[in-house]
């Protein structure tokens, strides 16, 4: 699986936005757009891919099962339904988006994961997907997984950003070979990552911005971004990271930083 670095992140892009806003983020260059069932804009991304005028076959797509279509045959069915809003004939990648809990699935939170992750691998194996994996995965629901899956989840999609690190998930699951993406990588709404004094003074030292700070920091740790913008000069700048490094001191200084707000989201204290 080949997979383009900074990805283009649409969560709360609002369908009426999403068209163009693709559209521009392709036309700028970005070749990796994530989207999903919940976000409501499958739809809208689709045609934005199409306006691109760039081909299907050169772009990378991720889209996700939401929480109500899980057990074997809501997935398959969701997961067609999501390739007919964006119109297309098979996904580059497709997640769960949230595993079932114990607290809110109590002893069948297990099988329910199992038994939509089976769907996940059928349809892999009919080539209507070319990469599957898990949203919001912690390490011990993945091994759980692991004592039914037939295929390893290649990818797992969490919220990382500086104020929430998941340091030792992340090693955890680099550990497994799972590829990690980080999802509100600006720390995303009520944050305070991008307006941090010391993000600011570290950008400075190097000509970047807190926002471009905080894409390298994760890819620095082998995440990989997936930045949302609806403007132009900030889909261009959140994917100009790669000619600079931060230094080991920065990205401690960075990955020490706290209270920065943010969704700060744990999957097991969540009823989704
Ligand atoms: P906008 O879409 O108006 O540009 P995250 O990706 O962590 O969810 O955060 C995205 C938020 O950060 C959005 O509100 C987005 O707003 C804003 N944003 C994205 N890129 C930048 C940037 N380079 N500088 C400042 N704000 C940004």
């Amino acid at each position: 699986m080949e997979i383009e670095a900074v990805g283009y992140g649409t969560f709360r892009t609002p369908a009426g936005v999403a068209r163009q806003a693709v559209a521009d983020a392709i036309k700028v260059g970005y070749r990796h757009i994530d989207t999903a069932a919940v976000y409501e804009n499958e739809t809208e991304v689709g045609q934005g891919i199409k306006d691109s005028g760039v081909a299907r076959k050169d772009l990378f797509v991720t889209s996700k099962l939401w929480n109500t279509e899980r057990g074997y045959d809501k997935t398959k069915a969701a997961f067609q339904a999501s390739l007919d809003r964006l119109d297309m004939d098979y996904l580059d990648l497709y997640l769960i988006h949230w595993p079932a809990n114990t607290r809110q699935f109590g002893d069948q939170a297990e099988s329910l994961n199992a038994e939509t992750w089976r769907a996940l691998e059928d349809l892999y194996n009919e080539g209507k997907i070319r990469a599957i994996g898990v949203s919001n995965f912690m390490p011990h629901h993945v091994e759980a997984l692991m004592k039914t899956a037939r295929i390893k989840p290649m990818v797992d999609q969490i919220e990382v950003h500086p104020g929430w690190t998941h340091a030792t998930e992340i090693k955890a699951l680099q550990a497994m070979d799972i590829l990690v993406e980080g999802w509100a990588p600006l720390g995303g709404q009520g944050a305070t990552v991008l307006t941090n004094p010391t993000m600011i003074e570290i950008g400075e030292k190097h000509g970047k911005s807190s926002a471009q700070v905080a894409l390298r920091w994760s890819l620095q740790q082998g995440v990989l971004p997936l930045p949302k913008s609806t403007h132009i000069e900030r889909m261009k700048q959140n994917a100009d990271i790669f000619d600079f490094e931060l230094s080991d001191a920065e990205m401690a200084t960075i990955s020490a930083l706290k209270d920065l707000g943010g969704q700060s989201v744990d999957p097991d204290e969540v009823d989704y």
